[in-house]
């Protein structure tokens, strides 16, 4: 299975933090953002990975990156992102590389305590399709939200005013080949982007969407306060209960 972490977009809900920076360059504790989403592929067994990226800082990746050497790889793809089309639009440009494999996206900004690699095995084993994992969480309405029928998704609502559940899809995403078809179908969504949402919602149609929870904490990173949770949860996965501290 091949890796990609999309890792676009102009971050404008961290402005003025991204305005001279792409969001996933910005510190999460001791380490870019960035390099999270990956060492979560790495630990999964997933080694061959592209990074889609965009914006005035796409170069700055290859700098901090090069060929992956600090998380024990021999070489990392790269692909470029041009303009704000939404993660669907970003995950198109990874048909190249994909090249017919199953794939493991991942959001650019997702950090999570535990492994992936439960669904990554199982998902090796799924004929076809695709497999999401889901968390529950206190404030669903910032998320896709997963409605659920005992252990199945039957709907995916993206950023519902009236959540019908309290679980969040993360941004790991499990596909098979048909995703590039699925893609190529999408019209854009009412904030002008091709939605995720929308991909997940065709495999649930086609009735080959499968569902995992996710075990440990999980966070984005990108708005104020979820970037300081994300600080705030590696720091403390690190033992760092901070200095000063009232
Ligand atoms: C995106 C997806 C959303 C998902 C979230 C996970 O939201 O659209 O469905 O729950 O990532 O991080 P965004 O961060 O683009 O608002």
């Amino acid at each position: 299975m091949k890796g990609v972490v999309l890792a676009g977009g102009l971050g404008t809900r961290l402005r003025p933090l991204t305005k001279v920076t792409n969001k996933h360059l910005l510190p999460v504790y001791d380490k870019p953002m960035i390099y999270y989403p990956i060492e979560t592929l790495v630990e999964a067994g997933i080694r061959d990975i592209l990074i889609v990226t965009g914006g005035n800082n796409s170069g700055d990746f290859l700098t901090l990156l090069g060929n992956g050497k600090q998380f024990g790889l021999k070489h990392l793809n790269y692909t470029y992102q041009e303009g704000q089309g939404g993660i669907a639009d970003a995950l198109a440009l990874a048909e190249y590389f994909a090249a017919g494999k199953k794939i493991c996206v991942i959001l650019g900004d997702n950090i999570l305590e535990k492994s992936i690699r439960p669904a990554v095995e199982a998902f090796r084993e799924q004929e076809k399709g695709a497999r999401i994992l889901v968390k529950e969480v206190p404030d669903p309405e910032r998320f896709g939200v997963a409605e659920l029928e005992g252990d199945r998704v039957v709907r995916i609502v993206e950023k519902p005013k009236s959540p019908k559940s309290s679980f969040a899809v993360t941004g790991i995403y499990l596909y098979d080949n048909d995703v590039f078809r699925i893609v190529r179908s999408l019209v854009p969504s009412g904030r002008g982007e091709l939605e995720i949402t929308d991909v997940n919602n065709a495999y649930i149609e086609a009735g080959t969407l499968q569902m995992d929870v996710l075990d440990g904490w999980w966070t984005d990173a990108g708005t104020f306060s979820s970037l300081f949770r994300a600080n705030r949860l590696v720091a403390a996965g690190a033992g760092d209960a901070g200095e000063g501290r009232a």
